[in-house]
């Protein structure tokens, strides 16, 4: 009888209990885990990430955030940088701050040497910087601002939050992409501090920069000699005819303006249009022309980075957003090409087919082509005027295959942000791209040969705040995603969503995650045992698994007369469809019942049970046109009289029985049973000895009343 109890349990409870399961395996995984501190703030943006103290830097308003990657949530520092209430008033009554403009913005924080970072903030419409001291190690736990420091901020970060701004520190340089005043009408590519005199872009002329929108700053070297290194910085613009509209732009780092004409402008700027576009089945060319985010992915070869470049359309009716990828080599040739050339204001820009000045324009000086020349201001001023009317060229940068390697097109969400990560798999390398959206989700995309991606979506947090910022550090697996309203912290590896079964994790493709043997788990490949099954490229689960999906056992499952009982069956791979069957003496068919089927995510309910339902249920679930077993349950029915029968004796002694089970068991034991409860009794020990002991661990996990009854059955 205490069987029976344990099985009325399990007909009654198995769907509350399903939803217990389903939520401790989302806690489970840990896979995201939110920076729970509230302090009032906003705006919240991952300025730099340091791999070896291990500390991710965050910019958020009018505070500084220093925090342990490993886990965000530990031991958070956090500096106040407020802006004076005098200054706050002034800008007030400039008539700026109704949207609460008038704080200190964090926006820039820079390695400066081994212990000391600097950073800047607008200040209430008044950029200021400063430094910061923050040890020589982590466990210093150090993290404060130098007193009484405050450096003007001018050409390093903007006055007007809403104006975005990048920067980069190299060798005591500050180069950044700002806008340079108050009404945020001159923007400019500045190098400021070091000792030398600032240099910046040509003012107020649109040919070089026409309201840019910066997004990237990069040094990437030319070759192996440092007088070549360029700085690329990667920005949106008004387009200056009717095509265009992104550009990376090209810098050489020791240029130290002209002599005569463009003093204190740089001489070596070169600018070019980026293109990502797909043409539609009818013909039409859908471009994606604004730039958004790009991320250099990094090779063996610190010459030729790959970039990922993530564009949006312009619209606002018509969302779409696009990943291309383009090679250095493709972007050297285009600065290496033609120029364009422009008569007058109201001409069309042509190509430049006379004769292009020594050294041509764009040559470090000093570098490996100009040996004897060892300043920019000994360029010949026929060069300098050259470069002064030809910063654009003429061929746009085409991406790698000459398409976008993700296109997302009628759906109501934007990308917003991008990371990628590379990842080794048993076979081959795969590309593994993270992108945040408008409306607070992060996308994982897996690029795979064939079909064009894979892709899982994670939500981060109630907020739908548009993502803003990610990193990514392969080297500890995680993803730092921060949004207006705060950071989380995501892990890489998920794998435990793709359930134990070797099928589900072969087919959910997932490059991070191989099945062990015992369960879906992360992949590493220094821990790389030829046992494992993996199959990124084709998600076979027929070639990877086969003999380790003999694992499947069928469950036994009681239900009684008259009341529903729920079939549990969750594919753990997103991408599955689900089929039941039913069979019964002998014979298969899909599951059609007059009482009818209700269907959830996680099974199915089957309501007012009788004995026609007695049989075996299968889930099918269905992916790459491979069909797999994912329950089988038969489902036995109990005769309600008699049930009712047992459950009032229970009801009787039930004080008693809540403290002491086993005696319980032994009284009840001896009472003569009619041959039905035996067979029921008999039903009750099969099932419970065809758990493994893992799987009783579990239960004991999700569900204390299949717990109690467990032991006591089993004695
Ligand atoms: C939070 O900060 C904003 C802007 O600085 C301010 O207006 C508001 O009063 C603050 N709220 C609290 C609760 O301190
Ligand atoms: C780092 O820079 C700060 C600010 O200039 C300075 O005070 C500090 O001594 C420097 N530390 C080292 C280790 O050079
Ligand atoms: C380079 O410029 C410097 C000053 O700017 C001048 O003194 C020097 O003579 C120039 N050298 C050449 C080779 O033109
Ligand atoms: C079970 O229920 C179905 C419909 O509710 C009915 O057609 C069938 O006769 C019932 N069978 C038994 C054995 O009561």
């Amino acid at each position: 009888c205490v069987c029976v109890c344990v099985c009325v349990c399990v007909c009654v409870c198995v769907e509350c209990s399903t939803h217990n399961t389903f939520h401790t395996e989302l806690m489970d995984t840990r896979a995201a885990r939110p920076f729970s501190f509230s302090f009032n703030t906003s705006d919240y943006r991952i300025l730099l990430m340091d791999q070896d103290q291990g500390r991710l830097y965050l910019g958020s308003r009018e505070y500084l955030v220093a925090l342990d990657m490993h886990n965000v949530n530990k031991e958070p520092l956090i500096i106040h940088w407020p802006a004076s209430a005098k200054r706050k008033g002034e800008c007030q009554m400039t008539g700026k701050g109704r949207q609460g403009e008038c704080a200190n913005f964090v926006r820039l924080i820079e390695p400066w040497n081994r212990t000391h970072l600097y950073t800047c903030g607008t200040g209430a419409y008044q950029p200021i910087c400063t430094f910061i001291n923050r040890g020589w190690r982590a466990e210093d736990y150090l993290f404060r601002l130098v007193p009484g420091y405050v450096d003007s901020g001018k050409g390093k970060c903007s006055y007007d939050p809403k104006q975005e701004n990048i920067a980069v520190l190299i060798d005591g340089n500050l180069y950044a992409g700002v806008h340079i005043d108050f009404m945020s009408t001159d923007a400019a590519l500045f190098r400021t501090m070091g000792g030398r005199t600032a240099i910046r872009t040509e003012q107020y002329d649109s040919r070089w920069l026409n309201e840019p929108v910066f997004v990237q700053i990069q040094q990437i070297p030319d070759s192996a000699e440092r007088n070549d290194d360029k700085l690329y910085f990667f920005f949106r613009e008004k387009s200056l005819d009717s095509s265009g509209g992104a550009s990376p732009s090209v810098l050489a780092r020791n240029d130290e303006g002209g002599q005569k004409s463009l003093v204190n402008r740089w001489t070596t700027f070169l600018k070019a249009r980026l293109i990502c576009s797909v043409i539609g089945e009818d013909g039409v060319e859908t471009r994606f022309d604004e730039l958004r985010d790009v991320f250099i992915q990094p090779t063996q070869d610190e010459r030729n980075p790959m970039v990922y470049a993530l564009f949006t359309t312009a619209g606002s009716v018509f969302k779409g957003s696009a990943v291309c990828v383009y090679s250095m080599a493709d972007i050297r040739n285009v600065f290496n090409g033609p120029f364009a050339h422009k008569h007058g204001h109201n001409y069309q820009w042509t190509e430049y087919t006379g004769k292009i000045p020594y050294p041509r324009p764009g040559t470090c000086p000093g570098g490996t082509f100009t040996p004897g020349i060892r300043s920019s201001k000994n360029f010949s001023d026929e060069a300098v005027n050259f470069i002064r009317a030809h910063p654009l060229m003429i061929h746009p940068v085409y991406p790698i295959h000459r398409r976008p390697l993700v296109v997302r097109t009628g759906v109501d969400y934007r990308f917003t942000a991008l990371v990628v990560d590379q990842v080794d798999a048993v076979d081959g390398r795969y590309e593994v791209l993270f992108l945040g959206t408008d409306r607070g989700t992060v996308q994982k995309v897996i690029v795979l040969p064939k079909d064009p991606t894979n892709m899982e979506e994670l939500t981060l947090e109630e907020s739908r705040a548009p993502v803003k910022t990610m990193k990514i550090s392969s080297k500890r697996q995680q993803l730092y995603v921060s949004s207006d309203a705060g950071l989380t912290q995501v892990s890489l590896h998920r794998c435990g969503v793709y359930g134990r079964a070797c099928s589900d994790c072969c087919l959910a493709r997932d490059p991070y995650c191989a099945w062990d043997g015992e369960s879906c788990s992360a992949f590493t490949p220094s821990t790389k045992r030829r046992s494992r099954r993996q199959d990124v490229k084709h998600g076979d689960p027929l070639r990877q698994c086969r003999g380790f999906n003999k694992r499947l056992r069928e469950t036994v499952q009681f239900g009684v007369e008259g009341s529903s009982t729920f079939l549990e069956c969750q594919p753990r791979s997103p991408q599955a469809s689900v089929k039941w069957l039913f069979q019964r003496e002998g014979k298969r068919k899909v599951l059609t019942r007059v009482g009818g089927v209700l269907k959830t995510n996680h099974g199915i309910l089957l309501k007012s049970l009788n004995q026609s339902d007695a049989g075996l249920y299968h889930c099918l679930a269905t992916e790459n046109n491979f069909k797999h077993t994912v329950a089988r349950v038969a489902l036995r029915i109990l005769d309600r009289d008699i049930v009712l029968a047992l459950t009032a004796q229970d009801e009787d002694e039930e004080p008693k029985t809540l403290q002491a089970g086993p005696q319980q068991q032994s009284s009840l034991v001896s009472t003569p049973f009619p041959p039905e409860i035996r067979l029921i009794n008999q039903y009750c020990q099969s099932y419970w000895e065809q758990l493994s002991p893992k799987q009783q661990q579990q239960r004991k996990r999700t569900s204390r009343r299949h717990t109690e009854g467990q032991d006591q059955g089993l004695g």
